[in-house]
């Protein structure tokens, strides 16, 4: 075959050197624009992992890159005066220059043509080429030429960077952040080579405009982070090498993806590769390992199917759709961690703690957990988990030699007002439908009961109804009578009795989703009864669904009737006994209907501004919170998006949850969805965390995390790096009612209490998992 690989970045001459490597026969050229030695960039770090790649596939290559690369295994922070510094994280930082000279001899070793100082055109400069690789780079003209059919989504992100170099040597992957007096810049520095480390400064758009950033020439903006970092720089200088780029030094990172990375352009096929066809932010350094991982899949994939051009078009499908896979983990990865390094300044610089700010940094791409973070450094998480738990209020011995083990966060106690709760983990409130005229039976109370010896040290009760008409189905529990409140009793005395878990009470009010079935009965959930039906109140007269009942708009009579009820039903939770109360404005429910704009299209006080569709659910919580003691903790529930446009936003969830601090919550418990039937949520693993997060930083209130946390080690990542404060776990609890001691025994915490009876139960569990981690070596993630 006749290859050519237009741009000699790391994918083109990697992929190049690799086809002559497994078939000498092909012709293979690289074409590339700059002079050998002319590259813009210091060093680039990837991974151990890429390098074993590498090892497999040519060795040669990558025992030159051994000898030129540093190898480094510890992250370093500098926040706030203090140093703190974990390893086992296995970096190669490399010169990007070196990199590509011994990329580029060993294509002139094996006869791959090297033609420089040549700028490519197009894909069809080269008429008789049977393959065209397009790694020419970010602003790829071959992708951009034939954009109809690449569908390039190219995002430019809001932080400005600038890429240095310094001679001062770090040895680790450091982190500088330093405040101004426009805000937080941060530096990502490695050392490269004997004499010269990256140094990489970066900061959001609004703090480098009012720096005049936007005006500065490149040495005035090195000249500028001289000073900022003077302290750390001990009088090193900071270099340009970027000079030869138009306009400013600072630059937005762009993330690119394509729908379609290969077509044939009527002579040959061409295929996109490397930066071209995707990036990723180099908050976790990963292009150029995709790059050379891009060239590895391709080289394999031609290899297998015996070189030949006929094989091209399927070869290439293949690539895309095996490659995609591993491209689109990664970015999600790099997303999170540039993410995380976008908001940092205003979401966690001047909120968390040095040791917190730490954890939260170093799991920023959500992609490694605590355990993970266990095997890269068990001594450094040991001594976090230390601090942490002492944070939180325990007592541990101050003693070095002290083998003791602290508790994960997860088993940490949290105490709000009056109530310290045992753990972090809280049974999410579960509907049951099995109530009868509102009254809570043997049902409930083997449910809850069971649950709250399980481990949990909250168990919430499910959405309880404040009046008959309150209902979302005939089988919802209620509070509106007495006779309701002494069943209640009779669950909470039984928790009470037989345990240390708290009980939680969630007050509701069905609104337009009212008046329907349980979701194994009739027609479904949310459809309407088929007889029996009541009428529906909401805030306007929207139905849920396009064609299911539609509710009355509130008068203020109504608004005054349903906040009494609430209260009512207050005074009669605080009665039976229960030591939490949880009011739910989300879901879609009466107070939700009232927050959402899909919802409220009210044009009084209580409609049109955010501020206007909170005050009927503030004033409910007011009047709650009057009416509970004020001893007892008290959290409400909230959508913190829609998912629909037009609806509830992130941002509004964080104007919402300070509305709620400011009338005396507690918690926020941070919900989505179920607003409107259009929602288009975006689920996987703990989806919803970063809502719970937001809020917990931008508005200063404690949150509850839920939503697919279904581990201890989803519990303590999240509760460890202060995305919240507490987890509440649903669907778990349904499978296994004892799930935090199930989970105390997986992950080896043995403290962990028992109910007295099921006591025995308990070593042979923990020795059972104890032998099924001993048979699975345990697997560091990679970044
Ligand atoms: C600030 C910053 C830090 C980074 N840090 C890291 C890191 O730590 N680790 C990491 O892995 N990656 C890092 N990267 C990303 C990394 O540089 C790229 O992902 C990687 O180089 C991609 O390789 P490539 O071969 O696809 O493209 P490139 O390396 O961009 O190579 C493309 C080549 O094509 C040439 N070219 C373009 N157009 C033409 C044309 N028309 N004719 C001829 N030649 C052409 C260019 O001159 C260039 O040499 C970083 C990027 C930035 C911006
Ligand atoms: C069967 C069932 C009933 C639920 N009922 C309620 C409820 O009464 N009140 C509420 O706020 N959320 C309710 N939810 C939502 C859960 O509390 C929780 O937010 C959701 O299931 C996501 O958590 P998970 O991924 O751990 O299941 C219910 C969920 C399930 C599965």
């Amino acid at each position: 075959m006749k290859i050519v690989c237009i741009g000699g970045g790391p994918a083109g001459l990697y992929f190049g050197l690799l086809m002559k490597l497994r078939h000498p026969a092909h012709q293979v050229t690289v074409v590339e624009r700059n002079k050998p030695y002319d590259t813009f960039g210091w060093g680039v770090v990837f991974s151990d992992q890429t390098m074993d790649n590498m090892r497999g596939c040519d060795p040669v290559t990558a025992a030159e890159i051994e000898q030129a690369f540093n190898h480094w295994d510890d992250i370093e922070l500098h926040f706030k005066g203090e140093v703190f510094r974990s390893g086992g994280h296995g970096f190669v930082g490399i010169g990007r220059k070196r990199l590509l000279n011994i990329l580029q001899a060993r294509c002139e070793a094996l006869g791959v043509e090297l033609v420089i100082e040549c700028e490519a055109t197009s894909a069809a400069d080269d008429p008789d080429a049977d393959l065209i690789i397009a790694s020419d780079g970010i602003n790829s003209r071959i992708r951009t030429a034939h954009a109809d059919v690449f569908q390039p989504d190219i995002v430019t992100r809001p932080n400005r960077y600038i890429w240095l170099g310094t001679p001062r040597l770090y040895d680790a992957f450091t982190f500088l952040f330093e405040k101004t007096e426009h805000g937080w810049f941060q530096a990502h520095a490695y050392k490269f080579d004997d004499k010269t480390s990256t140094f990489i400064v970066e900061c959001p758009e609004h703090v480098w405009l009012a720096h005049g950033l936007d005006k500065a020439t490149t040495d005035e903006s090195i000249a500028f982070c001289e000073q900022l970092f003077a302290a750390n720089l001990q009088g090193a200088p900071l270099l340009s090498n970027a000079r030869h780029l138009r306009g400013s030094a600072w630059l937005n990172f762009q993330r690119v993806t394509c729908a379609q990375w290969s077509l044939h352009n009527g002579h040959s096929q061409v295929v996109l590769m490397g930066d071209a066809v995707h990036t990723a932010h180099f908050a976790i350094g990963s292009g150029t390992k995709l790059a050379i991982e891009d060239a590895i899949g391709l080289a394999g994939l031609l290899h297998d199917a015996g070189h030949g051009a006929e094989a091209l078009p399927a070869v290439l499908q293949r690539y895309q759709a095996e490659r995609n896979i591993d491209v689109l983990r990664l970015q999600n990865a790099a997303w999170n961690a540039m993410a995380w390094f976008e908001v940092c300044g205003e979401r966690y610089c001047d909120q968390l703690p040095g040791p917190q700010f730490m954890y939260s940094m170093l799991t920023r791409s959500q992609r490694i957990s605590h355990e993970n973070l266990r095997l890269r450094d068990a001594r450094w998480l040991a001594d976090f988990e230390r601090w942490f738990a002492r944070r939180a209020g325990l007592v541990l011995r101050d003693d070095p030699n002290d083998t003791q083990r602290p508790p994960p966060p997860m088993f940490t106690p949290y105490t709000v007002r009056g109530l310290t709760l045992k753990n972090r983990v809280v049974v999410s409130p579960m509907a049951q439908y099995k109530a009868v005229d509102g009254v809570p039976g043997d049902w409930h109370l083997m449910h809850l009961g069971a649950r709250a010896l399980g481990g949990a040290a909250l168990v919430m009760a499910e959405m309880t109804c404040t009046s008959p008409d309150a209902r979302i189905t005939p089988g919802c529990p209620g509070l509106w009578t007495d006779e309701q409140g002494a069943a209640w009793k009779r669950i909470v005395d039984f928790v009470h009795a037989q345990g240390d878990a708290a009980i939680g009470m969630q007050l509701g009010h069905a609104g337009p989703k009212g008046s329907t079935n349980a979701p194994w009965q009739g027609a479904g959930a949310d459809l309407p009864l088929e007889s029996g039906n009541w009428p529906l109140l909401s805030a306007s007269a929207v139905p849920y669904l396009p064609d299911g009942q539609v509710p009355r708009a509130m008068t203020r009579a109504d608004m005054d009737r349903v906040r009494d009820d609430f209260v009512a039903a207050t005074r009669r939770a605080d009665a039976a006994g229960f030591d939490w109360l949880e009011l739910h404005g989300a879901h879609g429910y009466l107070l939700s209907a009232f927050i959402s704009p899909l919802t409220n299209r009210r044009s009084d006080e209580y409609g049109g501004s955010l501020a206007n569709r909170l005050r009927y659910p503030l004033e409910v919580f007011a009047a709650v919170r009057a009416a509970w003691p004020a001893h007892k903790p008290m959290s409400v529930r909230i959508s913190a998006v829609d998912w629909v446009d037009g609806g509830t936003t992130p941002d509004d969830a964080v104007a919402i949850a300070r509305a709620f601090k400011a009338a005396g919550a507690d918690m926020v418990d941070c919900s989505s969805g179920q607003v409107h039937p259009d929602q288009k949520p975006t689920y996987g693993r703990m989806y919803q965390v970063p809502f719970a997060d937001r809020i917990r930083q931008e508005a200063g209130i404690a949150t509850i995390a839920v939503g697919a946390i279904s581990e201890a080690d989803h519990v303590n990542s999240i509760i460890a790096a202060g995305r919240a404060d507490l987890c509440a776990i649903a669907r778990p609890h349904l499978a296994n009612p004892a799930w935090t001691l199930g989970e105390a025994a997986r992950i080896g915490w043995v403290p962990q209490p028992w109910p007295a009876p099921y006591r025995s139960a308990k070593s042979q569990l923990e020795a059972g998992f104890a032998r099924a981690a001993a048979a699975q070596a345990p697997v560091k993630v990679e970044s």
